[in-house]
């Protein structure tokens, strides 16, 4: 039995709808969901069995010496032999058979993170001559982590989950996980601004627990009518406000402590999955697996950040323009990438996913809920108001670090690999993110309440 296997969100989202969601104790832990961690995982994740170290050493000393297959400089040349050693050393290895890890979550989490980061650093670690129109990922590669990915119900590459949600540890173990008690541990890069984009993004899902309590607090009650109800909602709401608001400044700091060049030249080539079919990066072809296992291969963002999808969906943004709200979508939102924020679901782990089909299928939502209480519609406004503020913060800093960088000149050193590094982002399906942000933007303000 596997955690979610491949099944469909509307799919859950129809089989839980209306009575489930009504009758049964919504338990988060089910979902993977701690009260005090959220979507992390409570501890640091275990090692591996020792039957998989060769995969966990291997992740080790790619972080020692391999370097990025644009990156011309000496220091990057000089490491070319030892990267093309690795490479074939991890094509001589076994397939290991990932059937003991069966059952044990935590395992086949790490599991999928030595995994994803050895597949980044085997494809971008070879300095294309752009000839290839491919890249095959070996077996003892390919096979190990589309299984891994089957157990979990997530997507055979790198996700967020990866980056941020499993790579860590404690600074000081006897505490419990905080914003300052966290380090990330494997990087790409080995640059600061790697390990503080991971930092930022770990501080907005540790922020979004408190959210997760309110929206479960929300979907705990009884009923939503009585006085005590309604009034506790308000200050729910602004609460939610608060805590958004706490997301924005978060958002904010990563001018601080993220440096665009370095992120843009040195850390996000790393992040690139594999291709659509018109971009001209070469496909990556999965040796000794089905290609329909491995269809979502798009590589990690922070789209699939199940906090900021929880959030969207309490809220009932309605992403996908099916609603008819004020104002109306501009062309260049009906343009955009609607399906987007459905596609990066399927890059979370299926549990996460589950949690939030289970949020989707509840019989009410607060915007009905402010829209039937003249008392809550401030309120409720309010918290729209302020993650239209935090999309606007995020656009400002997307346009900073991916839209002006992919307009400049890439540093001497550096190759300009088409279809990652420019602005039809990761992940867009060709859709400039720009397009794609403000539509997401013009969404959350169509959320508003009128008097
Ligand atoms: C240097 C910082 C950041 C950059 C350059 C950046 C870039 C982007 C880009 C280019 C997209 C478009 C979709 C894609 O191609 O993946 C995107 C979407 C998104 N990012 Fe970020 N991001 C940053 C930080 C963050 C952080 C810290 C979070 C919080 C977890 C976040 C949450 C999101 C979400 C939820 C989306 C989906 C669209 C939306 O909800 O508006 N981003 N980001």
């Amino acid at each position: 039995m596997n955690f979610l296997g491949t099944v469909d969100v509307r799919q859950i989202a129809r089989s839980l709808s209306g009575s489930l969601a009504q009758d049964q104790q919504f338990c988060p832990k089910d979902f993977d969901v701690d009260h005090d961690t959220g979507f992390f995982p409570p501890e640091p994740l275990p090692k591996l069995p020792s039957a998989f170290s060769i995969w966990e050493d291997a992740l080790v000393e790619a972080q020692e010496t391999l370097s990025l297959g644009e990156d011309e400089t000496d220091e990057a040349k000089a490491k070319r032999p030892a990267g093309e050693q690795w490479r074939a050393k991890v094509q001589s290895w076994p397939v290991l058979d990932t059937a003991i890890l069966r059952g044990n979550i935590r395992q086949l989490q790490k599991a999928h993170l030595v995994l994803a980061f050895i597949l980044h650093f085997y494809v971008h670690s070879i300095s294309l001559n752009g000839s290839q129109d491919a890249i095959h990922i070996p077996k003892p590669i390919s096979i190990p982590i589309v299984a891994v990915s089957k157990e979990l119900g997530t997507a055979p590459v790198m996700t967020f989950a990866d980056t941020v949600l499993w790579n860590w540890e404690l600074i000081h173990p006897d505490q419990p996980l905080s914003a300052d008690n966290i380090r990330y541990v494997n990087l790409f890069s080995g640059t600061e601004a790697e390990r503080a984009f991971y930092s930022s993004s770990g501080a907005v899902e540790l922020k979004g627990v408190e959210m997760l309590q309110v929206i479960e607090s929300f979907h705990a009650m009884p009923n939503v009518t009585d006085r005590a109800c309604v009034a506790k909602i308000a200050r729910d709401l602004a609460r939610l406000e608060r805590i958004v608001d706490d997301l924005t400044k978060i958002f904010a700091t990563i001018r601080d402590t993220v440096d665009p060049e370095g992120f843009y030249w040195h850390c996000r080539p790393w992040w690139c999955g594999s291709g659509k079919a018109a971009s001209s990066t070469p496909q990556w072809i999965y040796d000794g697996v089905s290609p329909s296992d491995t269809q979502d291969l798009a590589g990690p963002s922070a789209g699939q950040s199940s906090v900021m999808h929880a959030l969207d969906i309490f809220l009932d943004i309605d992403h996908k323009l099916t609603q008819k709200r004020a104002p109306a979508p501009s062309e260049s939102n009906k343009k955009a990438d609607t399906g987007f924020m459905d596609r990066m679901r399927r890059y979370m782990p299926g549990k996460h996913r589950e949690y939030l089909a289970y949020l989707v299928a509840s019989p009410r939502t607060v915007r009905d809920v402010a829209q039937a209480h003249p008392s809550l519609k401030e309120p409720y406004n309010a918290v729209v108001a302020a993650l239209k503020h935090l999309r606007d913060v995020h656009i400002r800093i997307v346009t900073l670090y991916v839209v002006s960088m992919s307009h400049r000149q890439p540093p001497p050193h550096i190759v300009r690999r088409e279809g990652c590094s420019d602005e039809e982002a990761r992940g867009t399906g060709g859709m400039k993110a720009s397009n794609l942000l403000k539509a997401g933007r013009d969404a959350t303000t169509r959320a508003m309440l009128k008097e």
